[in-house]
């Protein structure tokens, strides 16, 4: 089996918020079986309480400023150049990168997005979801193109929605199940 010897491919995660998928993309990342090896965790927030999954498992890491966009894709492109890095999973990065970032990159951004898309790309998926009384949400992997949410899809894994619903209980069911879903995702392409 070629993945249990071949060289891991070098990744780094995108996150600016509670980084539960990182944490659970880093455990992925440990198995001898999988692919990947993260090597770097980019932030654009000082305070995303994910970064302490980096500190933990002492994966480098770098806070990036989005103010400016043309310049922090800039000082992101030199980063990845340095360490090597030819993929990368965006984590809930709140942050849509330029057509020149991601050509930069052919097919090798993904992210993951909590509803089955094509329906319901954006924010708020879960608000959106409970207000139009859909009987089933879930989470999407697919690569990343300029276009919110658009890429082509990966894996999908559908929840279904119960009476009492609340974007609450939703969130949560949901998340488990990206937490499978994202590691699936990179075995099947990978
Ligand atoms: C997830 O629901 C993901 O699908 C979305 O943002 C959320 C990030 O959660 N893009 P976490 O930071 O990984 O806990």
């Amino acid at each position: 089996m070629e993945k249990l010897t071949g060289k891991k491919i070098n990744t780094a995660v995108f996150i600016s918020g509670k980084g539960s998928n990182l944490k659970s993309l880093i455990k992925y990342s440990k198995s001898k079986y999988s692919p990947i090896k993260i090597k770097l965790v980019i932030s654009n927030k000082t305070n995303a309480k994910g970064l302490k999954y980096a500190n933990i498992n002492k994966i480098p890491k770098k806070i990036i400023n989005f103010k400016k966009k043309f310049q922090a894709e800039t000082r992101i492109l030199n980063i990845l150049n340095i360490k090597k890095i030819n993929f990368i999973c965006l984590a809930g990065f709140m942050i849509v990168f330029s057509k020149k970032f991601i050509n930069k990159f052919p097919g090798k951004i993904i992210n993951i997005h909590p509803s089955l898309l094509p329906k319901y790309k954006g924010l708020n998926t879960h608000i959106r979801v409970l207000k139009n009384n859909e009987k089933f949400s879930g989470c999407t992997v697919h690569y990343v193109n300029s276009n919110i949410d658009s890429g082509k899809i990966i894996l999908q894994k559908k929840v279904k929605i119960i009476k009492n619903e609340t974007v609450s209980s939703l969130s949560k069911k949901i998340l488990k199940e990206e937490h499978k879903l994202y590691p699936k995702a990179i075995n099947k392409i990978l």
